[in-house]
């Protein structure tokens, strides 16, 4: 019998991880299909609305119900962040897998104590950190390994979004200080996560963050005062010896979903853009100069998992795809396939930590050793 799934928060994360575990067998034909058990939300009927299209069995206006049910394996967390420790540390208590979306928490201690939580649980426990699982972004990742672009000197990473680009968006739970510092939690962390798996950690940091809109139209009236920064950009150094750039903006008009990567090393470079995301950009000093120029790889069966989905090149994946494929890996580190490819609570304290480092450089005004 499949694996018992209870999926807290039924939102645009809550939808795109139903959808992951409602077709990962299918897409996947070597897993046992999971079973949807139960699905929470803030209210009986968002849940059990919610419930009936994502095909759980049922709804419950109680993320503790999903905790106490013998019958659930493995808790997807997909509710705001300042909810994520107090639901992981129970669901990993009661003996279940956890599925967390990032950031992992809002502060250090909440995250340590995530990890500590996972660590004695003996649990598997991993964080929504989709990009990673990108074909190209695996494929850069290889092309960097084989030394394809040679020793990586330089990095620069970039997040914008334009959903908080309009001065009249209304305040919601992103612009709260509960939800953390703001686009560092909310976006930095995402290519952090590709940092981590293309190339190492970062050792330095000096950053600055910005509030392009001291205030936001309230939900009962007038305006409340934007509590966290929406920019925020940093210059960092890595283990490996590289320099870095990594700027993040959610309130940047004209940018959807953009996160763009650029690697550069002393025989080539390689560019990434997730809006562009089945595309890949390689330059190599190795090509006879005169048809030098970066050459676009283009996701392919050749790139897996690619091919689970669709036997032809050029065809194109999707946001919503990268979760299926996280969800397969987290399936396979429950497994004990501990080749997984996956960040755990372990290696997402690691990214928790650049994050408080960064936001203490801006508060300090001065580089921060990590
Ligand atoms: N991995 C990614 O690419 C990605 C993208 C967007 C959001 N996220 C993360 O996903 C999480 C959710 O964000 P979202 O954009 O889906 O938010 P959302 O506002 O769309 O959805 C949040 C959901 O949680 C529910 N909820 C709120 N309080 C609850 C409670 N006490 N108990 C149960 N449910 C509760 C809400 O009713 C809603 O259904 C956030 O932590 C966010 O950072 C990750």
């Amino acid at each position: 019998m499949g694996l018992g799934i209870g999926l807290i928060g039924s939102g645009y994360m809550g939808k795109c991880h139903a959808m992951a575990w409602n077709s990962v067998a299918t897409v996947f034909g070597d897993v046992e299909r999971p079973r949807l058990v139960a699905l929470a939300d803030a209210t009986e009927e968002l849940a059990s609305r919610h419930a009936k299209a994502f095909a759980f069995d049922r709804g419950t206006g109680n993320w503790r119900d999903l905790v106490a049910d013998p019958d659930i394996d493995v808790i997807s967390i997909a509710a705001p962040n300042q909810f994520h420790a107090e639901m992981a540390i129970a669901a990993l208590e009661a003996g279940k897998h956890v599925w967390c979306e990032k950031p992992m928490a809002t502060s250090l201690e909440d995250a340590t104590r995530m990890r500590d939580a996972a660590q004695a649980s003996g649990k598997t426990a991993i964080l929504g950190y989709n990009y990673i699982q990108n074909p190209m972004m695996r494929q850069a990742s290889r092309l960097i390994a084989e030394g394809e672009i040679g020793t990586v000197n330089h990095i620069r990473l970039e997040m914008d979004e334009d959903y908080m680009a309009d001065p009249d968006e209304a305040f919601y739970w992103k612009s709260a200080a509960t939800s953390g510092y703001g686009a560092l939690d909310d976006f930095a962390v995402h290519p952090l996560s590709l940092l981590t798996v293309l190339h190492g950690r970062i050792t330095s940091v000096v950053a600055d963050m910005a509030k392009p809109y001291e205030d936001r139209p309230a939900a009962g009236g007038g305006r409340r005062a934007v509590e966290n920064h929406d920019i925020s950009q940093a210059l960092f150094r890595t283990e490996n010896g590289a320099s870095g750039v990594l700027m993040v903006n959610r309130s940047a008009w004209g940018r959807k979903g953009r996160i763009a990567v650029q690697i550069f090393g002393s025989e080539g470079s390689i560019l990434f853009d997730q809006e562009r995301m089945n595309e890949l950009q390689v330059f190599t000093r190795k090509d006879r100069s005169d048809t030098q120029g970066y050459r676009t790889l283009l996701a392919a069966p050749a790139h897996p998992p690619y091919q689970q989905f669709i036997p032809a090149p050029g065809h194109g994946l999707g946001f919503n795809e990268l979760k299926v494929i996280e969800c397969r890996e987290l399936l396979r580190l429950i497994d004990g396939d501990k080749a997984a490819h996956v960040i755990d609570f372990d290696t997402g304290l690691e990214i928790e930590r650049i994050v408080h480092a960064t936001a203490q450089s801006a508060e300090r005004r001065s580089w921060v050793e990590l």
